[in-house]
């Protein structure tokens, strides 16, 4: 059947890094559909792809300056690409601790400093940050690397704000991709167990959201941070106390 809704992000050239699987890749899908040019990119090549490691300040300026020449401008930024690393605080390297940070820190600075001079007014960048940046969550390199990009998130809606640049952070909680694939199965079951929702999440329940902090009706929202985790981080880690105290009564038979 037709979809005969109107184009939400219809003439607006978009880029995604880390779009070749997972989020990053249905992201350029579903924006795509909303009518956006989108730029896919990444460091692994895949179909449809442009090489772009984010961790590269001359590839950034080489895109900027493609986009310059092919588009005159660009109107989002989604800075979806990032790593992690599991060793514990005991465990963890300097080496794999900053390695860890130029990706998913450094990388979304430079996308920002690169393509904001190019963004009109009305433009946005999302920034994917994660419940590891709300929490103690435990691969440390990974969760201090996510509770920065919050520092820059909030830093970039700041300063590009008069320029009408909106910036805004989706922080999902456990979604079913390659990243959490290579997760030990005790990690899934801990997640699922602590989820008020009582399950994992898919790709498709983080891209209305990126959609619609592209497009114009999320005009007025910036430097904004919306957890996407079935109420992972909503709790404070009280979800084993308030199931242990559960009386049956509030147990739903449906
Ligand atoms: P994924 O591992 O399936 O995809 C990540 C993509 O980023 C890959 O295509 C990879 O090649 C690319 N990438 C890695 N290093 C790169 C670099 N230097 N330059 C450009 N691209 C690079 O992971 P997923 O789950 O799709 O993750 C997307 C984002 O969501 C990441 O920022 C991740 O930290 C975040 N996230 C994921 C969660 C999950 O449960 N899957 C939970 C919370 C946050």
């Amino acid at each position: 059947m037709t979809d005969l809704r109107p184009k939400r992000l219809l003439g607006k050239v978009v880029v995604v890094t880390g779009a070749a699987r997972g989020q990053g890749a249905a992201e350029a899908e579903a924006l795509t559909r909303e009518g956006a040019r989108v730029i896919a990119t990444d460091i692994e090549p895949a179909d449809g792809c442009r090489r772009l490691d984010v961790t590269s300040d001359e590839q950034w300026a080489e895109l900027a300056a493609e986009l310059r020449e092919s588009y005159g401008r660009v109107h989002g930024l989604v800075n979806n690409a990032g790593i992690t690393w599991r060793a514990r605080l005991g465990e963890v390297r300097p080496e794999d601790f900053a390695r860890v940070h130029a990706v998913n820190v450094t990388g979304p600075l430079l996308g920002i400093q690169h393509l904001a001079p190019l963004m009109p007014p009305g433009s946005a960048v999302v920034n994917v940050g994660s419940s590891a940046a709300l929490t103690a969550h435990y691969p440390v390199a990974y969760t201090a690397s996510k509770w920065a990009l919050r520092g820059l998130s909030k830093t970039a809606a700041l300063e590009l704000g008069p320029r009408g640049i909106r910036v805004n952070t989706v922080h999902p909680g456990f979604i079913e991709t390659e990243m959490t694939a290579s997760a030990p199965p005790a990690f899934r079951e801990a997640n699922v167990r602590e989820t008020p929702l009582g399950r994992t999440g898919t790709v498709d329940e983080i891209t209305p959201l990126v959609v619609f902090l592209l497009s114009d009706e999320a005009s007025f929202l910036t430097g904004a941070e919306i957890p996407v985790d079935g109420g992972l981080t909503a709790h404070g880690g009280v979800k084993a106390i308030s199931d242990a105290l559960r009386p049956d009564a509030l147990r739903s038979d449906v």
